[in-house]
């Protein structure tokens, strides 16, 4: 049987280099070799994510980051405002509540980005917050929220403002310097070209601060240590080095591509699945002012279950798509197309879905 085409959000098709480059040998990871790749990824990164500031690289999965995020950059009792308009923006809320931060909530409904004016509304409501907690893109409905335009009300505030780019950074435009970003979390699985593993984040001089006097426990996730060992050229726990290694090739591929170009490609792709989906007749779940260039959420047609639907085209086409998350399963489905995507692999994606929609209607 040829290979899925996987089209979830999240881990991504790997190109065959990536894949070749994660069976080299094992290296000494307090060695040259391993300081050089670990510069030479941070360098592209950083020319990705538009910052001059320190990013780190942990071993772990793109939530280690968020959890580095809160746990580096405040104390237990300050006062955080958590926008969320989905599962995993009151995820990063839920890691901020279990360290001991009081949660302002700012909620809106699923499918909807946040609002500009009601955030700068709590924000003026509460003077008390000290740091703001942001999903850029909301891989659970397929939205994106107008950072550029929540920075700029955050900033005005004076407030730490602090991003989860997991399933957006490298895909969809984001200027974390000009736009003021303090904390900035991305994971290798989404718009790297590489697998599961590594979580990025990206610290302002501002968050740095902040870190110094923060009092949140942190062993595993401390930056300052991350960051004393990447000036060493190390890591200060034992890093996923075939993951760096996918990750470093990954990089290449798309340093080859140029930044402008990868982001075209997205806006591209999304705009040929979102006319796609459409054309066949099918609502899609997200504000479309606001919809994902990473990932397309789908309503079902009346009385189709969006699972029975996947499984049917998996089962007949090898086209993997994601299901939904807490309330939305079974009721909506996801297209991925962020990363290693191609015209070609949403072609194929969206003609399994025209084909079985009839059947999954009982037609
Ligand atoms: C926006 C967002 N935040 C957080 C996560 C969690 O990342 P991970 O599963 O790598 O821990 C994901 C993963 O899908 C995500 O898309």
């Amino acid at each position: 049987m040829s290979e899925p085409n996987l089209r979830i959000p999240g881990p991504t098709p790997l190109p065959k280099s990536v894949q070749n480059a994660q069976a080299r040998d094992m290296i000494n990871h307090r060695g040259p070799e391993f300081a050089a790749m670990q510069a030479e990824i941070v360098d592209s990164l950083k020319s990705f994510l538009l910052t001059q500031n320190d990013v780190l690289l942990l071993t772990s999965s793109g939530t280690g980051g968020l959890e580095a995020a809160v746990a580096n950059a405040l104390s237990p009792g300050d006062s955080v405002l958590s926008v969320s308009i989905g599962y995993f923006g009151e995820r990063f809320r839920t890691i901020a509540a279990i360290y001991g931060a009081t949660i302002v909530p700012v909620d809106f409904p699923q499918g909807q980005a946040a609002n500009v004016n009601q955030v700068a509304d709590a924000l003026r409501a509460h003077p008390e917050v000290k740091a703001v907690l942001v999903t850029h893109n909301e891989t659970s409905t397929g939205v994106t929220n107008p950072l550029r335009e929540l920075a700029e009300v955050v900033k005005a505030e004076g407030k730490l403002l602090v991003v989860d780019a997991i399933s957006s950074a490298g895909c969809i435009p984001l200027e974390t310097d000009a736009w003021g970003v303090d904390v900035l979390v991305s994971g290798s699985q989404k718009g790297w070209m590489a697998p599961p593993g590594l979580a990025f984040v990206a610290m302002s001089p501002a968050a740095w601060q902040a870190s110094e006097t923060a009092r949140m426990p942190r062993f595993y996730f401390d930056l300052r240590k991350a960051k004393k060992a990447q000036t060493e050229g190390s890591t200060p726990w034992t890093p996923a080095i075939s993951v760096y290694y996918a990750l470093q090739e990954g990089l290449r591929i798309l340093q080859e591509e140029g930044l402008e170009r990868v982001l075209a490609r997205h806006q591209r792709i999304a705009d040929k699945t979102r006319k796609g989906v459409r054309d066949m007749g099918l609502k899609l779940f997200a504000d479309p002012r606001y919809a994902s260039n990473t990932v397309t959420s789908v309503l079902p047609p009346e009385g189709v279950n969006a699972d029975d639907l996947r499984r049917q085209i998996k089962k007949q086409h090898n086209v993997v798509l994601a299901g939904a998350q807490g309330d939305l399963a079974g009721k909506v489905f996801r297209i991925g197309h962020l990363g290693y995507v191609s015209d070609k692999d949403i072609s194929l994606a969206l003609a399994a879905i025209r084909a079985e929609l009839p059947v999954a209607a009982g037609r």
